[in-house]
């Protein structure tokens, strides 16, 4: 809740997003997780949705990229696509081991060369700890820190998100203005004051005493199809939790409107009844466009005439609601006034403290990770890490060689 008033860090990543646009075109950036996906929904919820297709990006900026995956169709696909000499790279690893974004790494220092890396190269990573922060040392590379405290799927306010997002020519000033009122909102002792207590405590309720323990985000807004992923890390990491001899969480699942009315919609109304909606609106759209009267002589459609697509969207989500309600299935609606950065900022703030307060309600420590850590040891031990051998024996004993049971 302090990242938005940290004018120092600020001033420092808007002075290297200015360096770094000036010189290049392309910035990639490397990471997965918390390390991605803030990046990523600041970058698709707030820049031209083609921004990387138009000749001069607008709002100005650099085309960003994140291949995220460590996967060789969509690397290799990027790397051979980009012009190599006109493109940054950001290394983001909190921890500075993640094994996907070493791949990455590696690839691209490699490709760039040690001289050429410490131009076109970013790290940021703790301050002290893990080998990237400790490579970056060593090799000159240009740097900025992830607080100690802060993880990586509560990073998006710290430069994490505000490089990426600053270098996309995003107003990041604006974006922590957003953040910071929120913070101010969500301050307030009294539940019925504090919209992420009220937040937090409705879908806290819905899971254990409605057994709604399917929590939809779903927006009606391309826009904010990213954010509904970093939601579904933000709320499933942070809240999936081992508690005593049991084990507590809602499952997050993304959906966009009214993209997925012809999708998850029939599960939603008829399915299981364990299902929270939470619908995000966008009340006034950045583009509108008004659907044409009497191109043709279709009584089924000239209804749609005359109407905007945002007044089509909008109905669409009304509809949804009501049918929803109809068969007994509960939906809230968040209403975001725009898509403007102030909004992002206020909208990602909510999440983040909501999942903070949904944490001490459910009883269990939000911030750790781990279940993702038991996986990252596997790996390691799989790739053949020195110290990590003892994890052999317990990645065998899951195999199976039994016929009966390989199908
Ligand atoms: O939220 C988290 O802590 C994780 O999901 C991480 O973001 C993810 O595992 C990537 O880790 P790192 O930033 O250390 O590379």
């Amino acid at each position: 809740m302090d990242l938005p008033k940290q004018q120092d860090v600020l001033q420092e990543t808007m002075a290297l997003a200015k360096k770094l646009s000036a010189a290049y075109e392309n910035l990639v950036v490397l990471g997965i997780g918390g390390s991605s996906l803030g990046p990523k929904a600041l970058f698709t919820a707030l820049c031209h949705p083609f921004h990387n297709f138009l000749k001069t990006p607008q709002p100005k900026g650099m085309r960003l990229f994140f291949p995220d995956n460590a996967d060789a169709s969509t690397f290799a696909g990027l790397m051979s696509t980009l012009n190599v000499e006109r493109t940054a790279f950001a290394a983001i690893t909190k921890s500075g081991g993640t094994a996907e974004t070493w791949a990455q790494l590696l690839w691209v220092v490699n490709r760039l060369g040690k001289d050429l890396s410490r131009r076109q190269l970013v790290a940021l990573t703790d301050p002290e700890k893990g080998s990237l922060r400790a490579t970056a040392r060593a090799e000159g590379w240009q740097a900025l820190e992830i607080p100690p405290a802060v993880g990586g799927r509560f990073s998006v306010f710290s430069p994490v998100g505000l490089l990426p997002a600053a270098a996309a020519g995003i107003d990041i000033v604006e974006l922590l203005q957003g953040a910071q009122s929120m913070v101010e909102r969500c301050e307030k002792a009294h539940v019925f004051e504090n919209p992420a207590y009220m937040l937090a405590t409705t879908l806290y309720l819905f899971d254990t005493q409605k057994k709604r323990s399917t929590h939809v985000l779903m927006p009606y807004a391309d826009a904010l199809r990213e954010t509904g992923d970093w939601f579904v890390q933000l709320w499933g990491e942070s809240l999936g939790k081992r508690k005593g001899e049991g084990f507590v969480g809602p499952t997050p699942l993304r959906a966009v409107g009214a993209t997925d009315q012809h999708s998850l919609l029939q599960l939603l109304m008829e399915g299981p009844e364990d299902k929270l909606t939470l619908f995000v609106s966008v009340e006034e759209p950045r583009e509108n466009l008004e659907i044409p009267e009497k191109v043709f002589d279709l009584p089924d459609v000239s209804y749609l005439g005359g109407h905007t697509f945002h007044a089509l969207l909008s109905a669409e989500r009304q509809a949804t609601a009501t049918a929803l309600a109809a068969h007994g299935r509960p939906s809230l609606c968040i209403r975001m006034p725009r898509l403007r950065p102030f909004a992002m900022g206020e909208l990602l703030m909510l999440w983040q403290v909501t999942t903070a307060f949904a944490g001490f309600l459910y009883g269990i420590n939000p911030f750790d990770q781990p279940g993702v850590e038991a996986g990252k040891r596997y790996t390691c031990c799989l790739l053949g890490r020195p110290g990590y051998e003892s994890a052999y024996q317990e990645i065998k004993a899951y195999e199976t060689s039994d016929s009966a049971w390989i199908f």
